[in-house]
């Protein structure tokens, strides 16, 4: 079987376009490694590391029939109908180089769809905060300024109807799988598709984290997590919902956003069939090592049969978290 490769070339000039407005020197981001899918494992590489690797890839690759397309990701111009001051284009998803080796068994069905996907005005209403902490370049750099991640937040958080996004996303995620869009590839586990679809199905939960807030400060805890040096551990939760496991290596901060955030993840794996589900557990344990017994809760909540997912899932992260028993925290969440 000769499976044609297809390059998805994503030209990160996209990336260029995102006028930033003035950094704050203390805000300047030190950690702006990606997590890359290599094999079976997920690496965390910085911008270069991932580059050369996807280079390396296509050299050794050189042999066979190779087609490049290129997969139009027009910029994301989502305008948030609570601010007033997002002016330059937002971040959009997925507009990084990201080399994708669809299998031809889907013929250009998987590439199609991504395609389609990523310009539908509905997923673009959305602004789905899931589909862009990986594989967006213009995102990153938005990290390197708490005002511009600000923005983005700001975007990603006050704009979408989340009851008509969760279900949008979710349908998205189910027409991903079909035959004759991405199944095979998302079999192979190819790394975009799988990317997409973890994405999709982790918008709840995500939009609900990327919200909160501190009661200091009233930063997002996202922005304070990407800015502040001495927070950067705390990134790693918000891999969580996409399977990307807690490195049981980090030391995590024993603040209220730890704890928030993981309150919304908790609340989450009631849908087992939810990759939160798979990763929750061990990052809870990894974080009452160091913040103590019970800081968050490690245990489970009652698996809910997935036709009742929608009720939950389409609470907002203020009434999740009060359901859930975090009355003592309300006070510092918008
Ligand atoms: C591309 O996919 C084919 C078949 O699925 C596989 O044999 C090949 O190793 C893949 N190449 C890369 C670079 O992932
Ligand atoms: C949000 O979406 C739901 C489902 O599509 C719809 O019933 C509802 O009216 C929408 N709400 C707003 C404020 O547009
Ligand atoms: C999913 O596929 C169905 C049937 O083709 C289509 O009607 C629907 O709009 C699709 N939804 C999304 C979110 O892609
Ligand atoms: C940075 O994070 C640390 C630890 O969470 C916190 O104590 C500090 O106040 C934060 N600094 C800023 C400027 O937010
Ligand atoms: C999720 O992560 C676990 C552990 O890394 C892995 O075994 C599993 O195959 C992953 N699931 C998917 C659907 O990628
Ligand atoms: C971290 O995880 C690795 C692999 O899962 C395991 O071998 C190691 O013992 C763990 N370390 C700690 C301190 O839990
Ligand atoms: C932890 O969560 C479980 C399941 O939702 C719940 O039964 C238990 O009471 C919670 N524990 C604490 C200390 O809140």
């Amino acid at each position: 079987m000769i499976a044609a490769l297809i390059l998805a070339w994503v030209s990160a000039t996209t990336a260029t376009s995102v006028v930033r407005p003035p950094q704050p020197r203390e805000t300047l981001l030190v950690d702006t490694r990606v997590p890359v899918l290599v094999g079976d494992e997920w690496m965390i590489m910085s911008q270069e590391e991932h580059q050369r690797h996807l280079r390396k890839r296509e050299e050794s690759d050189g042999g066979e029939i190779t087609t490049t397309i290129t997969v139009e990701t027009s910029t994301a111009t989502a305008s948030p109908t609570t601010t007033t001051y997002v002016s330059s284009p937002l971040p959009s998803p997925f507009d990084t180089a990201i080399a994708s080796n669809f299998s031809s068994s889907d013929g250009d069905g998987c590439a199609d769809f991504i395609n389609d996907l990523l310009v539908n005005p509905d997923f673009k209403s959305c602004y789905a905060f899931s589909m862009l902490i990986q594989g967006s370049n213009s995102f990153f750099q938005a990290e390197k300024s708490l005002v511009s991640i600000t923005q983005v937040l700001d975007a990603t958080c006050n704009g979408p109807n989340v009851t008509f996004c969760t279900k949008y996303m979710n349908d998205a995620a189910k027409n991903l799988t079909d035959s004759s869009n991405c199944a095979t590839d998302f079999e192979l586990e190819n790394s975009l598709v799988v990317q997409v679809y973890a994405g999709l199905k982790a918008y709840q939960p995500m939009y609900s984290a990327s919200c909160l807030k501190t009661a200091d400060t009233s930063a997002y805890c996202f922005a304070n997590a990407v800015t502040n040096r001495s927070a950067l551990a705390d990134v790693y939760l918000y891999y969580l919902p996409l399977n990307i496991s807690y490195p049981n290596s980090t030391v995590p901060n024993c603040n209220e956003c730890t704890r928030s955030t993981m309150g919304i993840f908790q609340a989450a794996t009631a849908d087992r069939d939810a990759y939160i589900a798979n990763t929750y557990a061990d990052a809870a344990d990894t974080i009452n090592a160091e913040c103590g017994v019970s800081y968050v809760n490690a245990t489970l909540p009652q698996a809910r049969v997935s036709n009742a997912a929608t009720s939950v899932a389409q609470a907002p992260p203020l009434l999740l978290l009060l359901s859930f028993g975090f009355m003592v925290f309300s006070h510092w969440i918008l």
